[in-house]
């Protein structure tokens, strides 16, 4: 596995393994490694010549209130997990090297951005996107690949993929879950040994959620209160939203048809989580054949 920290070279490696007509794998990440990012590196070696992995714990993307500094790190480990799941090109650099002076250009994230978890993080769309640009035009892949816990990141990729025109694949993951359902996540770290007991409520009440809808439920008001409630019932978190809305639109739902995201986060004392379902509907308006209601399915 070759390491990089400098974006010249890495660059310069890139296209050569492009001249050599080889295709290209990229997983972006902020590190601190866990089964989640290992699903979308796994996936990646299946499908491409090389796989790429940076690690860069990207400034722009955090609030001025939030867990920037104590983000949790171990490159080390990093490294080693990178190395056995055959990752073949690390890519690590350092804050200074992403941004050596303030930004000429920024991304502004136009819609997709202002829900969700965009609401209580503003700007931080704007950080992804800007850093992604960035580390799109540093590897320049094929196929890029994110994980659907962070289902609003994915639809504002898939904007910034498309209005860009990157020439880039966007590949989705299904979240990769402990065994009590709780979705992986760097930031489970955080959890006192009560939160982590609590936490897999989250996953419980999507999934309540998802068996109301294969009942045939198809108000969103009953299937946020319903998610609310479990939520209220199971945890001493309090709850920052739950949503039903349509996917990667992510326009607010009354009734819930074609692809419906139904999203949560909610903050425990030491950590804010996120978790998500997506359902696949008949579109308002398609006439259901029984078989359509029956194959409402969570692709997360
Ligand atoms: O999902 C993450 O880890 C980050 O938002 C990403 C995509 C690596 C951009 O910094």
């Amino acid at each position: 596995m070759i390491v990089m920290d400098q974006i010249a070279a890495m660059q310069a490696l890139m296209r050569q393994y492009r001249r050599e007509g080889k295709t290209i794998g990229f997983v972006p990440t902020m590190g601190y490694l866990h089964e989640g990012h290992t699903s979308l590196i796994d996936r990646a070696r299946a499908e491409n010549d090389i796989v790429v992995l940076s690690v860069f714990v990207n400034p722009l993307q955090f609030g001025p209130n939030e867990d920037f500094a104590r983000y949790p790190r171990d490159f080390e480990r990093d490294r080693r997990i990178a190395e056995q799941h055959g990752v073949d090109v690390l890519f690590h650099p350092e804050a200074d090297e992403m941004y050596p002076e303030p930004l000429t250009v920024r991304a502004i994230v136009q819609a997709r951005a202002d829900v969700l978890c965009g609401r209580s993080r503003p700007g931080h769309f704007d950080g992804v996107a800007t850093v992604l640009m960035k580390l799109f035009n540093i590897v320049m892949p094929d196929r890029a690949y994110f994980g659907m816990k962070d289902a609003q990141q994915v639809a504002v990729v898939d904007g910034l993929i498309r209005d860009l025109n990157f020439p880039i694949e966007l590949v989705l993951v299904p979240t990769v879950r402990e065994a009590d359902g709780l979705a992986k996540s760097s930031r489970n770290v955080y959890l006192s040994p009560q939160e982590r007991s609590e936490a897999p409520a989250l996953y419980a009440a999507l999934q309540a959620a998802a068996s109301a809808v294969e009942r045939g439920e198809r108000s969103a008001a009953a299937i946020r209160r319903m998610v609310r409630e479990h939520i209220e019932a199971h945890t001493h978190a309090e709850i920052d939203y739950v949503e039903v809305c349509s996917y990667p639109d992510l326009t607010p739902l009354e009734t819930l048809a074609g692809t419906v995201l139904i999203a949560v986060a909610v903050r425990f004392a030491s950590a804010r989580l996120i978790d998500n379902i997506m359902i696949e509907l008949p579109k308002t308006g398609e006439q259901g054949d029984g078989k359509g209601e029956q194959a409402c399915f969570a692709r997360s």
